[in-house]
């Protein structure tokens, strides 16, 4: 299918493969072992389908395997090297970071949090994050960590369903400079919330606040907080973090993530697929608001140990040497970003990286979005030198960790350039067909894991039965990604993107079906639909199609304006469609479903294709009638 690269770091371990093969179950027993248990499980795995409780009776704790668990060999190790956007610094070690994690627990018993209560995070890309996230996993209390560029409605939606307690931010954040005054954001989102009791507020950017009764400041609190707070002995199952993320039908959904079996799933896949050493450098630029962050920025390196770099601002802010200064400031040796940042770094040419010394690197990874061979051989060569394995790691908000990767901390297989490879030991993927029957070698299809594994989400927050439909509705007992996927003859697998109305935009999620409600909530709107097209750097962009209520007289100009400021306020700015298309109509079939194939035609500026896929002849008709009416109104509206 493509070139192959016979790199690896010589690492073989197939009996591993093996034992997984043959007892997934057992398999994920050995694994969890690595991590430190208060009490031990007394079942492996209770698979009640489609709900999985790993590890059963066994009690631990996230905060005690990420930082106390060291202290004896590496409370003087650094834990975060941190680089503020404004070129400020901090080292923390793992002994002050414990400090500031107990100190927090304290301080949030002292505001009345408990083991089982939701806590919300907003902030940026500063050390409190982390602790704070660690402080709630600490005390058994579930964080919830919103994305610092969602608005104020996102986060309205977000703690209203969560019922969050208590709300973490910062006066700001910095954003290419500017500062993005996130504590402002939490007063609109909260207003006539009765059950958030407190808001603490960490001083980042000496941006005027105002305070209200339930504000209190996070320096006055933790100086007055002991630095001793036993973590709690929690059950495996118990809930560490929601996290929204968006899907195909109305708002965003809360999934929920447990303890132990989370923990087995990062402490393994972190292991093997980044081969984590005691004198490794790791820099992942994802911010904590995602899942790549939660998973592969907060736990996983921490649990082992590891040093990592933590970047609080904009990839090419002040210039598009950030990344390159960054990794030889701090001598990095694995960097793991997304094919959206690799796209804009190539745009930005060779000379800029090849200034930079970054011969410590020896892997490299990516996650978010199918990465482009021409991207994957461009990061081989001019990053990595032609010694880095590409890491291409395929997951989601819902998996918790990777499910497909190569594995150079595991073995050495020749890579492909846009080819995740396989799936991790102890997964069992395929590729199927509608009817759930296996595709032939080299056929399109759908991806499914037919397996419970560790890092699985353990339900949606406060809805059961949307869990079952959305992930094990479409075929029984499997567990449906939404993915489209291929495997080759060599069975290595290659991701082909959403098979769903989900959007992935600039490797963020966006689901098309919020935007929509969002876009008709417009006074002056009757019907919308949106699509993504191809984009060179984002990966894609949303476009959206709106048919106006036939009473409007409005100029389209200011309705466009009107359209992306209600985006950014009901959403955020990652939603802002590239274009906003007036037409008198919507291609539908003759059922009522939106033709978004055809969308995206007239989108990027295409004949409208095969048709033929249309059962019904009349709805043919009407569905080219529909395209020719668009690209009219599109022309007439110019
Ligand atoms: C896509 C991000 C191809 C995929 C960790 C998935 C990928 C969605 C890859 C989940 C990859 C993630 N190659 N596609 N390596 N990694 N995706 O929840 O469509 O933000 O379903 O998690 O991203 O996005 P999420």
């Amino acid at each position: 299918m493509s070139d192959t690269y016979k790199i690896g770091l010589g690492n073989n371990d197939t009996d591993i493969r093996k034992k997984a093969d043959s007892d997934f179950v057992s398999f994920w027993n050995d694994q969890a072992k690595n991590l430190t248990w208060f009490s031990p499980w007394k079942k492996t795995l209770d698979w009640q389908p489609p709900f999985a409780r790993w590890f059963v009776g066994g009690t631990i704790n996230a905060s005690y395997n990420a930082l106390d668990v060291h202290q004896e060999t590496k409370s003087q190790k650094p834990a975060i090297l941190w680089e503020g956007e404004d070129g400020d610094s901090r080292i923390l070690t793992y002994g002050q970071i414990l400090t500031e994690v107990q100190k927090f627990s304290n301080v949030l018993k002292s505001l009345g949090v408990e083991k089982g209560d939701r806590v919300t995070l907003y902030l940026p890309m500063i050390p409190e994050l982390p602790i704070a996230m660690l402080a709630c996993a600490r005390i058994g209390a579930t964080h919830t960590v919103i994305f610092s560029g969602f608005s104020a409605t996102s986060i309205r939606d977000r703690v209203d369903d969560s019922k969050s307690k208590l709300i973490v931010t910062a006066d700001g954040g910095y954003r290419r400079g500017k500062i993005v005054k996130l504590k402002e954001v939490v007063d609109e989102a909260i207003k006539g919330f009765d059950f958030v009791k407190n808001v603490v507020i960490v001083e980042r950017t000496n941006n005027e606040i105002t305070m209200t009764s339930k504000d209190r400041l996070w320096n006055d609190l933790m100086n007055n907080a002991s630095d001793s707070c036993p973590a709690e002995k929690l059950d495996s199952a118990h809930p560490l973090y929601i996290l929204y993320t968006s899907g195909t039908t109305g708002k965003p959904k809360g999934v929920l993530h447990g303890t132990g079996g989370y923990l087995t799933h990062l402490y393994s896949t972190f292991k093997w697929a980044f081969d984590i050493k005691d004198s490794d450098v790791f820099f992942c630029t994802a911010d904590i608001g995602w899942v790549t962050g939660h998973s592969y920025v907060v736990y996983a390196p921490l649990l082992h140990g590891a040093t990592q770099i933590m970047y609080e601002g904009a990839p090419d802010f002040p210039d598009a040497s950030r990344m390159w200064d960054i990794l030889q400031k701090y001598k990095a040796t694995i960097f793991y970003t997304t094919p959206t940042a690799l796209r804009m770094f190539m745009k930005f040419g060779d000379d800029i990286p090849n200034s930079f010394d970054l011969s410590t690197l020896r892997l490299l990874g990516s996650v978010g979005e199918p990465i482009n061979p021409e991207v994957w051989r461009w990061y081989y060569k001019t990053i990595g030198k032609e010694k880095c394995p590409i890491i291409d790691t395929w997951w989601q908000t819902e998996t918790g960790g990777m499910l497909i990767s190569p594995l150079p901390g595991l073995e050495t297989i020749p890579l492909k350039p846009g080819s995740g490879t396989r799936p991790i030991p102890g997964v069992n993927i395929t590729v199927v067909d509608e009817n759930g029957k296996d595709v032939e070698p080299n056929t399109k299809g759908y991806l499914v894991v037919k397996n419970p594994w560790p890092g699985m989400l353990l339900t949606l927050w406060g809805d059961d039965e949307k869990y079952k439909t959305v992930y094990w509705s479409k075929y029984e007992n499997c567990y449906y990604p939404g993915d489209y996927a291929l495997k080759d003859s060599d069975g290595y697998l290659w991701l082909l993107g959403r098979a769903d109305d989900v959007l992935k935009v600039a490797g963020h999620r966006i689901g098309t079906a919020e935007l929509e409600s969002c876009i008709v909530s417009h006074d002056d709107v009757a019907e919308s639909a949106v699509c993504g097209i191809p984009d060179e750097v984002k990966g894609e962009v949303i476009i959206a199609f709106v048919v106006l209520k036939e009473s409007v007289t409005t100029e389209n100009k200011i309705l466009e304006k009107e359209l992306v400021e209600k985006i950014r306020t009901d959403i955020g700015a990652i939603a802002t469609p590239k274009q906003i298309y007036f037409v008198s109509k919507l291609p539908k079939t003759r059922s009522g479903k939106i033709m978004r194939r055809l969308l995206k035609a007239i989108g990027n500026n295409e004949k409208i294709g095969d048709v033929s896929t249309l059962e019904d002849g009349a709805a043919v008709t009407e569905v080219q009638a529909a395209f020719d009416e668009i690209q009219k109104s599109i022309k007439e509206s110019n």
